[in-house]
């Protein structure tokens, strides 16, 4: 499935923007929470999130680049949040913290940057909906995917498949026409496209169709 990174969205026409996405057949909307301490940047949070639930049915995957994130679980899936992401490097408990996110009834998913080994996240495998594989240092769209990320989705893939679990893996960060087809080859489930489908010159319903066949 592709999930629509709105970090690259033109913010002046959100709710256009969010149209386009669903028109063009995007499954997920990738919702990115940036607080400036965890990444070198602030992006948007929970009124954005509030405002937007009710003007779309997508699935909304909220990735928080926060410090400390257990504090805004509760918050986030009150806001509309159906998939909320922690990053493994930001939870002093990480366990604890996606015991928190299932409790509100959301998906559960766990992210490791680039610098961080895969098997920081592989123990919580049978707790966690999802595996997020940054391809990109966060903080920004529009940046060059690091090929080291394929090796970590691969044993993602194999630890997943042998435990016959049904946790997602998701790429974000740099997915594009040039890497769709290693991403997918290493075994990820999920893409996640900002730049790529919102700056497209042939615009987002023929990136999401490139980037389909690529997939
Ligand atoms: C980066 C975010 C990504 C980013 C993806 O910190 O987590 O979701 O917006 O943007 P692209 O697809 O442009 O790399
Ligand atoms: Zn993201």
């Amino acid at each position: 499935m592709i999930a629509a990174s709105i970090l690259s969205a033109d913010f002046s026409r959100l709710g256009q923007e969010l149209e386009s996405v669903k028109e063009a057949g995007v499954e997920w909307i990738h919702f990115d929470v940036m607080d400036g301490c965890f990444v070198p940047n602030i992006s948007f949070g929970i009124p954005v999130l509030e405002s937007i639930r009710p003007a779309s049915d997508l699935f909304f995957d909220v990735h928080l680049m926060i410090l400390d994130p257990i504090r805004y679980v509760k918050a986030f899936r009150k806001a509309g949040a159906d998939m909320i992401t922690v990053h493994c490097e930001a939870c002093t408990d990480l366990k604890a913290c996606i015991r928190e996110i299932k409790e509100t009834g959301a998906k559960a998913g766990a992210s490791v940057n680039p610098d961080t080994p895969i098997e920081k996240v592989l123990p919580h495998i049978p707790q966690l909906d999802l595996i997020l594989v940054m391809g990109v240092n966060p903080g920004f769209g529009g940046q060059k995917f690091d090929p080291a990320a394929l090796d970590k989705v691969a044993q993602a893939r194999r630890q997943i498949d042998l435990f016959r679990s049904k946790t997602l893996i998701e790429v974000d960060g740099g997915v594009n026409d040039k890497t769709a087809k290693d991403i997918s080859k290493a075994g990820c489930d999920i893409f996640v496209a900002g730049s790529y489908l919102f700056k497209h010159p042939k615009g987002i319903k023929a990136a999401t169709k490139e980037l389909r066949g690529l997939i």
